[in-house]
């Protein structure tokens, strides 16, 4: 069993990775029936959630059935991380994750995200005051450093356990990396294996297979895996790398009405959420990650995305079923 302050999580957990515009509530809630151990929200500013923002106070949204769940906040301030620590205790989730490892240059340039690695004595302080705000576990997701020379994940893991920290993910790239090249691994093992660190690592970057999950978890001896990308779209990949750790065997691939169940219950959820309107529009997005490479599907593709009321798309996904009930996947 793992341990995160008193939340226990299963041998080997699988962990949803907080995604910008992906890890909504609807998203979680399909990951979390297909088998992710814990989930977080998409990343809140913290100057955001001060100013009461509505698009940062919407991300707080969760809800009894997906718990265990982390709300992620990102800043680069002392005062205002302090006061969205509170701020998010209030709304109660299991944990709260900082994240210091986002490259994205908006969040860089406010001298939150990434653009802490650099300066690790205001990431042990930023934290500290999340921490000082809250009696919830405090989590942190980072990546390797700001760039290859600077590569100071040890220090951090060992500074950030110190003053409390419960658990970190560790995303093998730097910031100057974005998303280039491959994940290394092996400094997320170094910093696993050294004798002083005794909070959960997880490690993140490239988990796409249940293969290369039982490679990694063997190679590298983390507590659990995060997996982000792979799952747009494939919320299957959790039950395939537990099903695979179980028995070695491959689950056979979603079928078309696997696929079908899946959008349209992203669609409802997300419709319950945010009411009919918004939900379709932002479930238009995720519909090609569902029916990926699927031949001939341009012309549902078409309708899924353009069709403006529940009635006509969920008459659109019967079509669907009707039109694909033979279709093949391999897996
Ligand atoms: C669309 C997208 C949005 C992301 N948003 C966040 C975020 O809000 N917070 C965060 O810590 N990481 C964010 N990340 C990084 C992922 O959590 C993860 O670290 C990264 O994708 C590597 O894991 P993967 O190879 O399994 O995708 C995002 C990644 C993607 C692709």
């Amino acid at each position: 069993m793992v341990k995160i302050g008193n939340i226990e999580l299963p041998e080997f957990p699988l962990l949803l990775a907080p995604m910008e515009d992906v890890s909504d509530p609807p998203f979680r809630r399909l990951c979390k029936t297909h088998g992710a151990d814990l989930m977080f929200s998409e990343f809140i500013s913290s100057e955001g959630l001060i100013r009461d923002a509505i698009k940062s106070r919407q991300k707080l949204d969760i809800f009894d059935y997906e718990r265990p769940v982390g709300i992620q906040i990102f800043g680069g301030d002392e005062e205002a991380m302090a006061m969205s620590s509170k701020i998010v205790s209030a709304v109660n989730p299991d944990l709260i994750d900082i994240n210091f490892g986002c490259p994205v240059k908006k969040v860089v340039c406010k001298g939150a995200g990434a653009a802490v690695l650099k300066d690790v004595d205001l990431m042990v302080r930023l934290t500290k005051a999340v921490i000082d705000g809250t009696n919830l576990p405090v989590t942190v997701k980072t990546r390797l450093g700001w760039d290859d020379d600077s590569i100071n994940i040890d220090e951090v893991a060992e500074r950030l356990q110190d003053i409390g920290v419960k658990a970190l993910s560790i995303h093998g790239r730097t910031r100057a990396q974005l998303y280039k090249g491959e994940a290394d691994w092996s400094h997320i093992a170094r910093v696993k294996n050294n004798p002083r660190i005794t909070m959960p690592i997880f490690g993140n970057g490239d988990v796409d297979s249940p293969e290369k999950a039982l490679e990694y978890k063997n190679r590298y001896g983390v507590d659990g895996i995060m997996i982000g990308r792979a799952a747009i779209g494939y919320p299957w990949i959790f039950n395939e790398i537990k099903h695979y750790f179980k028995t070695g065997e491959k689950l056979s691939a979603p079928t078309m009405q696997d696929r079908i169940e899946a959008a349209r219950n992203h669609l409802t959820w997300a419709m319950e959420w945010k009411g009919e309107w918004v939900g379709i529009v932002e479930t238009r997005r995720h519909y090609t990650n569902y029916f990926k490479g699927i031949h001939n599907f341009k012309e549902y593709r078409q309708k899924l995305v353009t069709i403006d009321n529940a009635q006509g798309l969920y008459a659109a996904f019967d079509e669907i079923s009707q039109a694909f009930a033979d279709y093949q996947f391999v897996s």
